[in-house]
């Protein structure tokens, strides 16, 4: 029955982790995946999550099965946090959310909703763009294409070609956003170059469907989540997928959500039902803890405000250990201006090293990160970071 079964390529960025444990290298250091290490290169467990765990556990709950759409108080907090808990959308009840299996699972809920409400439509994600969003949206049964993003001479966007792409797209195209952080390259657009990002969308009727997985790496939380404000300010209609693996320290659980934005109320009920049918057909209805732990996070003042302080200490290291890459490679001399790397935000630095530089990365220093030159720099601590420069100075 099997037996024409082909060997599947291992991940490009999951695929790491294993090749990563495999390795007996005592110096090895996992740059590969986006997540964040403490100073001690341990992964953080939140002292917000622990106190949220805590009282929990204080009051011992069974495991029913979940709505289909996920704990309530969860999906308000989620609304909350994406369009501002007094605004208008959340208000007038026109937002559709829904608890996902992180954030790549409010993708591929969106992903199939809007495959069976416009099966036509074409896809674009930004070139280069997090690898899995070009699978995710193909396995939904669309036509991938890429908008133009990164230029590798400038060391920046280009955004002139962004632009451009976005207006020769035909009216209906989804188009795949980083809300901030951008995954892989680091270079945000600034907030003048969204208004006119929102002004495209609006004029070619593009769908916009914004990845905002890294709430709270730039430069804070209501300060990366501002752009959702500006789409909505536009009078636009759109999608956007959340996660708190990366900010809550919750990986392993799986929480995030979808929201849609729609017209008005009863639009939004309509587009529950039918994100429900995905969700019923796909895994029937989200796990309980994650979830649970986020809402109590989410919902209590005191252990919100926890969060934030956290949440603010790994965007604050992670700014501190850009800076220490840069100097730490001077000091290893390499040449070069490698500046670049504090000009970019959010967990990754797009090193501009090839695909050969970083296969002898990993395979003579132990220092993992994606064949495409993608390195998580909230992996950097202390202690590895002289082996990491060296090992780059090496390959440059
Ligand atoms: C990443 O880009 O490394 C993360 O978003 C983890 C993943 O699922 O790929």
């Amino acid at each position: 029955l099997f037996s024409a079964v082909e060997m599947a390529p291992r991940d490009p960025i999951l695929g790491l982790n294993e090749q990563f444990a495999a390795d007996t290298n005592p110096n090895k250091v996992n740059l590969g995946v986006g997540v964040y290490f403490d100073e001690n290169g341990k992964l953080p467990l939140l002292q917000c999550v622990q106190q949220a765990e805590k009282a929990m556990m204080d009051k011992p709950a069974a495991r029913g099965y979940l709505p289909i759409d996920g704990i309530a108080a969860y999906d308000n907090a989620v609304k909350g946090l994406v369009f501002g808990a007094d605004s208008e959308p959340v208000k007038a009840g026109r937002v559709a959310t829904v608890q996902a299996l992180g954030g790549t699972g409010g993708l591929k809920i969106g992903a199939d909703f809007l495959k069976r409400l416009n099966p036509k439509a074409k896809v674009l994600i930004s070139d280069p763009s997090w690898e899995n969003h070009r699978a995710l949206f193909t396995n939904a049964g669309f036509e991938v294409g890429t908008y133009a993003y990164y230029d590798a001479a400038k060391r920046g966007v280009n955004f002139e070609g962004m632009l451009a792409s976005l207006r020769a797209a035909e009216a209906g195209t989804i188009v795949v956003l980083h809300a901030c952080c951008h995954n892989p390259t680091g270079y945000d657009i600034t907030p003048a170059q969204w208004d006119q990002v929102v002004a495209v969308v609006k004029e070619r009727g593009l769908t916009a469907f914004l990845d905002m997985a890294y709430q709270g790496f730039g430069h804070g939380i209501a300060e990366d989540g501002a752009v959702i404000g500006k789409f909505v300010a536009a009078g636009l209609l759109f999608l956007v997928s959340t996660s708190f693996s990366k900010s809550f320290s919750l990986y392993g659980e799986r929480v995030g959500g979808l929201s849609v934005l729609c017209a008005d109320k009863a639009e939004a009920d309509r587009v529950l039902s039918q994100l429900k049918i995905v969700i019923r057909t796909n895994y029937s209805n989200p796990p309980t803890h994650g979830g649970a732990v986020v809402a109590a996070v989410l919902n209590n003042p005191e252990l919100r405000a926890l969060w934030e302080k956290e949440l603010g200490e790994m965007r604050v290291r992670i700014k501190a250990m850009r800076q220490k890459l840069v100097d730490g490679l001077k000091a290893a001399g390499v040449k070069q201006d490698m500046g670049f790397i504090t000009d970019q935000i959010g967990m990754f630095s797009y090193s501009g090293l090839s695909k050969d530089q970083m296969v002898r990365l990993r395979t003579e220093f132990g220092v993992y990160g994606t064949d495409t030159g993608r390195m998580c720099v909230a992996a950097l601590n202390g202690k590895n970071i002289d082996h990491v420069c060296k090992s780059i100075a090496a390959v440059l």
